[in-house]
């Protein structure tokens, strides 16, 4: 059966939402599944902007079929082309075999690379700042390069001032029966996600996400139609406001992530002490999570929220726990940077993930290494006490500056 909403009078959401994958991408855990959106224009010409993912193809299908009530397909554009919004491509291309896909260059290639056959006579390739109207409606097509991938635009409908942003303002999480952000408690109920989608599938490329930005700044935006997650049509200036931090590597707050590596809970009781230091030091912004079972993705989330981090690793193999050194590789991967740092290692003999954490902080942009440095050997002693007050006490300080 199908299940659309209206976006405005015109433009139709006809995508749907899959809670039965459990990693996207097959490396991100969805806690509560995704969306994938798509949108159809009915004007003189009809218009889809984008598919979905082939997990909800039958769901799109139905979607689009009903909104067009018996009306021909007559363009296709598509913004992005990884397969989670261009699976079900083949599939509209049989039903509708009349349509044209409105694209960029680089997207036909990748298509053909994902081994659909598109003949070049059924493709308008457009490139930056191309318009096409529909009837009542002109589109103008905005490119948006390694957002988060190269052949990527957003088109921006003039008419009903629509921005369709591609994966940019996407978040993880299914619509639920809803559409819009208003009719969720968006930083209650999704604003975690959606910084662990932006984080983690488009953190490292944040001067892109920037220039996108600017391009946005010069459009009168109402709505903001992403590929996953709610429609904007609210509150737009708070959210972009959430992707100038982001895109800029800036925390959203001050506040301390410990990120703690522990094979017999000595450094995890090293890590809770120096929370509880912070605390009896008024600093309760403070977030503890253990490596060994939280996913990187949400780490990675985590430190992009906060200002500063301290990673309380044991030494493993004489090097970094795995864990740890695989975390300190994505934060790597994903461009974080402008963040305070501190080190609290452990170990029985030849104490090595100190060093080795530091030398891996160091390859991160802008990063601040606050001492003292703690090391614990093999557990909690007498004068732990001390160098853990030492390092609480300097981190109250530049928490509190
Ligand atoms: Fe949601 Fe880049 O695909």
């Amino acid at each position: 059966m199908h299940q659309y909403r209206g976006v405005t009078n015109d433009i139709f959401w006809v995508g749907g939402s899959d809670r039965r994958l459990t990693l996207f991408e097959h490396i991100h855990p969805l806690h509560h599944g995704v969306s994938y959106n798509s949108y159809l224009l009915l004007d003189e010409k009809t218009v889809l902007f984008d598919t979905a993912d082939w997990a909800v193809g039958r769901q799109f299908i139905e979607n689009v079929t009903a909104v067009l009530n018996g009306r021909s397909l007559d363009c296709l554009v598509l913004d992005h082309v990884e397969p989670d919004h261009a699976a079900a491509l083949e599939e509209v291309l049989l039903r509708w075999p009349e349509v044209t896909l409105i694209t960029t260059a680089k997207a036909v290639q990748f298509l053909n690379q994902f081994g659909f056959q598109i003949s070049p006579d059924r493709v308008d390739t457009v490139k930056e700042g191309d318009e096409r109207t529909f009837g009542r409606h002109t589109v103008v097509f905005l490119t948006a390069p390694m957002v988060h991938w190269p052949e990527v635009m957003v088109s921006y409908d003039k008419t009903d001032r629509v921005l369709f942003s591609a994966d940019a303002f996407g978040t993880f999480r299914a619509l639920d029966g809803k559409l819009f952000a208003d009719e969720f408690d968006f930083e209650r109920d999704f604003l975690e996600e959606a910084r662990r989608y932006y984080a983690n599938i488009v953190g490292k490329f944040g001067p892109q996400v920037q220039a996108l930005l600017k391009k946005a700044a010069g459009l009168d935006i109402q709505y903001i139609c992403p590929l996953h997650g709610p429609v904007w049509r609210r509150d737009i200036p708070w959210f972009l406001d959430k992707y100038a931090h982001w895109s800029a590597y800036e925390p959203e707050e001050k506040g301390l992530v410990v990120v703690y590596a522990s094979m017999y809970g000595n450094t995890e009781q090293a890590a809770e002490l120096l929370c509880a230091k912070l605390a009896h030091r008024g600093v309760t912004n403070t977030r503890l999570y253990d490596v060994s079972t939280t996913h990187v993705s949400t780490l990675i989330a985590e430190i992009f929220q906060y200002s500063h981090l301290v990673l309380a690793a044991v030494t493993y193999n004489l090097g970094l726990f795995p864990p740890v050194h695989a975390l300190l590789e994505d934060m790597k991967a994903l461009n974080v940077q402008k963040r305070t740092c501190a080190i609290l290692e452990n170990g029985s003999w030849a104490i090595r993930s100190g060093a080795l954490a530091k030398e891996k902080l160091a390859e991160l942009k802008d990063m601040t290494l606050l001492e003292p440095t703690v090391t614990v050997t093999s557990a909690l002693s007498q004068s732990s006490g001390a160098d853990l007050d030492a390092l609480a006490d300097a981190l109250a300080a530049s928490l509190q500056a």
